[in-house]
């Protein structure tokens, strides 16, 4: 039985990277085996991510985004070239697509935080590329909607191609954004496997961490060959060379090539460390942590008539439980900032994900306005984002969920706010 009690000393912070002493040890080792930076490490996470997900090749890189901007390299993406994200993420979503010179077309989400289907069908255009879906919070996108979309022969049909890359496709490629879904499962498999190509993200808030850090999954279809096609993006996340800094340290390797105008985002060793001591219990332990704050949180506020609960396990999908977006019936936005600070004010770190791209500056002085993307505006007014970490004790959630549910009672009475 929980004893529900609140206590003084308790400080909530909103995602502490998980270290423990195999993370420790994991880091040592590499830093005492002569070698830092990317490296047999690097390669050994590359294997993990790649048994655990089950698609052919991953390369790790040094973030979610620069994995996204070396994929839109290997696409041939330009000027004039549309990519569809949803209006609902986190910036680095369109801004990846901006890099690359190509145009971000944003459509607003479902209800449950997703690309809407129906909207992203309506925003193919010729000029359409790629697709960025994104798994908010854990939560995999409805692929089969969306690969039924993209292969329909109508979609097909009107797609213009660039290069040769694009014409093998013959349809706008879907990349998955799953900064938050390492771990998430799609009708029994990975989710990673719904895709083309998925990106997590490693970084340090991330499930699991490389401090910063990406992996750039390859489930191609025929006839590309997922092999070369790594070993492609392998060389260009490093200035184009043809051998890494590894193999020319190795005596006698010194000679080497530069083919293409590559970028520099590989991983370090050193990163990787942190990686593979996390992954190595993922499953087993911090997984299983995860849904424990999670479903704490489900059976508290399951029973709260003002409580909107986050989408976590459906026929086809289950979540990584990255964060619990809680949403709060009938506020307002002021509302809900009162909330989080009243948390705050607690020692709880609470958040919001995400302020949707249309409010962002950068994006208002490019056009887009929060007024097309009425359900994004209408999620984001009212949802408080739970940390959700496996070091997170019960005794802390329930502090986190009767703090929660007093701030909640005091803003609804107050009528000034
Ligand atoms: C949905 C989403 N996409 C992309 C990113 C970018 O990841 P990174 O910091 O590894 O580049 C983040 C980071 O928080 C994210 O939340």
């Amino acid at each position: 039985m929980i004893v529900r009690k609140t206590t003084e000393s308790i400080k909530i912070p909103f995602s502490p990277p998980y270290i423990d002493m195999d993370v420790i040890l994991e880091v040592t080792e590499s830093l005492q085996s002569g070698w830092i930076t990317t490296g047999p490490k690097v390669k050994e996470l590359e294997q993990m991510i790649a048994t655990m997900t089950g698609v052919s090749n991953v390369l790790c890189v040094n973030s979610w985004t620069s994995g996204a901007i070396l994929t839109m390299k290997w696409l041939g993406l330009g000027e004039g070239d549309e990519v569809i994200v949803p209006a609902y993420t986190y910036a680095a979503t369109a801004l990846s697509v901006m890099h690359a010179g190509a145009t971000p077309v944003m459509v607003d989400v479902l209800d449950d935080f997703t690309i809407d289907p129906d909207k992203l069908r309506n925003a193919i255009t010729p000029r359409t590329k790629a697709i960025i879906s994104v798994d908010i919070a854990g939560w995999p996108c409805d692929y089969d909607s969306i690969n039924a979309i993209l292969h329909a022969p109508e979609i097909k049909s009107q797609f213009t191609s660039a290069n040769e890359v694009q014409a093998t496709f013959g349809r706008p490629v879907l990349i998955s954004d799953a900064a938050h879904s390492l771990g998430a499962m799609y009708q029994g498999k990975a989710a990673a496997c719904a895709s083309d190509i998925t990106i997590f993200s490693l970084h340090a808030v991330k499930n699991v961490t490389t401090a910063e850090g990406g992996a750039i999954c390859l489930n191609l279809p025929a006839p590309f060959d997922n092999e070369e096609i790594y070993k492609w993006l392998r060389l260009n996340a490093l200035n184009g060379q043809t051998k890494d800094a590894f193999t020319k340290s190795q005596g006698g390797g010194w000679r080497y090539d530069i083919v293409s105008d590559g970028l520099k985002v590989n991983m370090p060793d050193i990163c990787a460390a942190i990686g593979v001591a996390q992954l190595k219990k993922y499953e087993s332990q911090l997984m299983p942590e995860r849904k424990r704050v999670f479903e704490h949180y489900l059976s508290f506020f399951n029973m709260k008539n003002w409580a909107i609960i986050p989408a976590f396990e459906d026929a086809d999908r289950t979540s990584s439980y990255h964060l619990f977006l809680l949403r709060i019936k009938n506020i307002t936005e002021t509302q809900r900032d009162t909330i989080i600070k009243k948390l705050a004010d607690k020692d709880i770190a609470t958040n919001v994900h995400f302020i949707p791209m249309p409010m962002l500056t950068l994006f208002k002085n490019m056009g887009y306005d929060i007024n097309d993307y009425p359900r994004s505006y209408a999620n984001y007014t009212c949802e408080i984002s739970l940390p959700v970490y496996p070091q997170l004790t019960n005794e802390e959630c329930v502090y986190l969920e009767d703090a929660l549910e007093q701030a909640y009672n005091e803003v609804i009475n107050d009528a000034t706010i």
